[in-house]
């Protein structure tokens, strides 16, 4: 490992649709990527796809001129996974979401691969503890988890497993931030944060269907032009402080009512809101704000949902739904 910190090989194992996003993405990044699949034929045609795609992307405007050479230069197809990853630095594996899988192909990267490799995971929900057997030297293993699609999508969260050596999160850290992505450290549990989050929400949306209260096309209507709207720009913890979290606890109230102890008030909201913390209005809520920002805040949100507005109008809806 040397220059662009201590990386500068990388090998992307399974090149589907992930694999194939976060190799584009490291390869503008200027690291050499080496693409394996099952088999030689695989990984090949992944290459001329990503190739492809970098090319429309520039054609679009959509990446920087220049983008499509990068990635036609810096990246390649490998015959095997082994010749893959023996000469990288950093090794992720982006194979399908089965556990079995995972395991076999992560012995395979770690049996083939340098022991100082980093080995890196894709997997959406899987505990990285739970992997993490399949690798020699534990220690250089951990989580790293894109959002599709990889080149757009700007969070990657970062799960350290119960081996992992500190100083390996920090060099990926600084790897996934270098290709111009927002790294979030999280813990190892299913799921992780990001889809723990997004399958709570799909799942009350399927109980809406479910019961006929509303259609998916209604729900999907409601949800990108209200709160959705905002989650472009805020958490759900700066958007309950900017709300008051008086009126969250009054809402979960009435809501527990109808639908039962899932929506009862959570525990840390009914004494945060009892110690007079109610959010913005108060000064601090979960979050604390800086009283002397308040109104730059409040200036800076109308800005960014009307910009934010703006956008859409210009975009127009999306074809096909
Ligand atoms: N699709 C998403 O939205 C998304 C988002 C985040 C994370 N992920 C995770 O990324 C991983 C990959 O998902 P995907 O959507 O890219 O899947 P995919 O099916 O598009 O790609 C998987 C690739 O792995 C290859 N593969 C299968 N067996 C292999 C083997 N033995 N050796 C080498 N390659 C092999 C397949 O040929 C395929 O090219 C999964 O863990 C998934 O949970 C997916």
């Amino acid at each position: 490992m040397s220059s662009k910190g201590h990386i500068s090989t990388i090998a992307v194992v399974g090149s589907g649709y992930m694999g194939g996003g976060i190799a584009m993405v490291f390869a503008l990044g200027g690291y050499a990527v080496a693409l394996a699949d099952a088999d030689a034929q695989t990984a090949e045609q992944a290459r001329a796809r990503v190739n492809g795609e970098a090319q429309a992307l520039e054609s679009q405007g959509l990446l920087a001129d220049g983008s499509a050479r990068l990635v036609r230069e810096n990246l390649t197809a490998a015959a095997s996974v082994e010749l893959a990853v023996q000469g990288a630095d950093y090794v992720t594996e982006a194979v399908p979401e089965e556990l079995r899988l995972k395991l076999d192909i992560l012995g395979q990267i770690a049996a083939a691969a340098r022991p100082d490799a980093i080995i890196a995971t894709n997997t959406s929900a899987i505990p990285i503890g739970k992997l993490a057997p399949a690798v020699t030297h534990p220690d250089r293993f951990l989580g790293v988890h894109w959002m599709n699609p990889a080149p757009f999508i700007p969070g990657v969260e970062l799960i350290p497993g119960p081996a992992t050596a500190s100083p390996i999160v920090d060099i990926v850290e600084d790897l996934i931030r270098g290709v111009g992505k927002v790294p979030a450290r999280v813990a190892d549990t299913p799921g992780f944060v990001a889809n723990r989050l997004q399958f709570a929400l799909y799942k009350e949306a399927v109980r809406i269907v479910e019961e006929g209260t509303a259609t998916p096309e209604q729900i999907d209507t409601v949800v990108s032009n209200t709160f959705g709207f905002r989650l472009a720009l805020f958490g759900p913890f700066a958007i309950g402080d900017m709300a008051g979290l008086d009126v969250y606890e009054s809402s979960y109230r009435t809501l527990e009512q109808a639908y039962g102890d899932r929506f009862s008030v959570p525990a840390s909201l009914a004494a945060t809101v009892a110690a007079g913390r109610l959010g913005l209005k108060s000064g601090r809520g979960f979050l604390d704000f800086d009283s002397a920002e308040r109104e730059s805040l409040l200036a800076y949100r109308a800005t960014a949902y009307a910009r934010l507005s703006q956008l859409r109008a210009e975009l127009g809806s999306a074809p096909g739904l």
